[in-house]
C-alpha cells in the first residue's frame, strides 16, 4: 500500500463551479500518516473557470475534529455546518454556519466536528498542509477516500456553500445557487 494519491481533475469537476472549464490534471496530492504521523496535502496553483485550486472538501463521520497546520504558502480554509432536520439528521443544503479564513504558513485552524472543510490555494506557490486526521490502511481506499470523510453531501451540492474565485486579482466569494439556505459571509484573516 502506497501512503500518497492525487486528486484529478476528472473526479473534482463534481464540485467545481464550472465543470467544463480547463483544470490542471491533478488539483492537489496527498500523503497520508494519520492521527500520529499527520497527513500532508500540497495543492496545485492556478485558477479554474474562475475558482482558485481547492481541495474536494468533506463532512466527517461521527464525532470527529480535526486541526490542519499550514507549512507553506497562502490560502482561504473553508468552514461551513449544515442545520439538522426535524429527523435530527444534517440538512445537506440547509447551511447554519459559514467561515473563510484567510491562512498563511505558520497558521493553524481547528475544524470542530460536525463542521465541513476545504481549502483553497490563493498563492503564486504550493500550498503545504499537515493535518492529524486519522488513516486505517485496511480501508478499500484509504488514502484518496478515507472512510471518516463523507464527500456525497459536498457532490450531491457540487460544492461547498461558496466558491472562492479569484477577481482583480483577489479572492472573492460567489454563492453557490444550488443551496436553499446561506449565510452571508466574507473572508477573514486568522
Ligand atoms: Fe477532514
Amino acid at each position: 500500500m502506497k501512503p500518497f494519491a492525487e486528486r484529478t481533475h476528472e473526479k473534482m469537476k463534481e464540485v467545481l463551479m464550472d465543470p467544463a472549464a480547463q483544470g490542471p490534471e491533478v488539483y492537489y496530492y496527498m500523503i497520508r500518516g494519520g492521527k500520529e504521523k499527520k497527513n500532508i496535502t500540497v495543492w496545485e496553483t492556478g485558477i479554474v473557470g474562475r475558482e482558485y485550486i481547492k481541495t474536494y472538501g468533506h463532512y466527517h463521520v461521527g464525532e470527529l475534529d480535526e486541526t490542519y497546520w499550514v507549512l507553506y504558502g497562502e490560502g482561504i480554509v473553508l468552514l461551513q455546518t449544515r442545520k439538522t432536520g426535524s429527523n435530527g439528521k444534517p440538512v445537506d443544503d440547509e447551511i447554519e454556519t459559514f467561515k473563510a479564513i484567510r491562512v498563511k504558513k505558520g497558521d493553524g485552524v481547528f475544524i470542530p466536528a460536525e463542521t465541513g472543510h476545504l481549502a483553497v490555494n490563493i498563492g503564486k506557490t504550493w500550498l503545504v498542509t499537515a493535518d492529524d486526521s486519522p488513516v486505517n490502511f485496511k480501508e478499500k481506499d484509504p488514502v484518496s477516500l478515507p472512510g471518516h470523510a463523507d464527500y456525497d453531501a459536498v457532490q450531491k451540492m457540487q460544492g461547498f456553500a461558496y466558491y472562492v474565485v479569484e477577481d482583480g486579482g483577489e479572492p472573492k466569494l460567489v454563492k453557490n445557487p444550488r443551496y436553499r439556505a446561506i449565510p452571508e459571509a466574507s473572508i477573514e484573516q486568522v
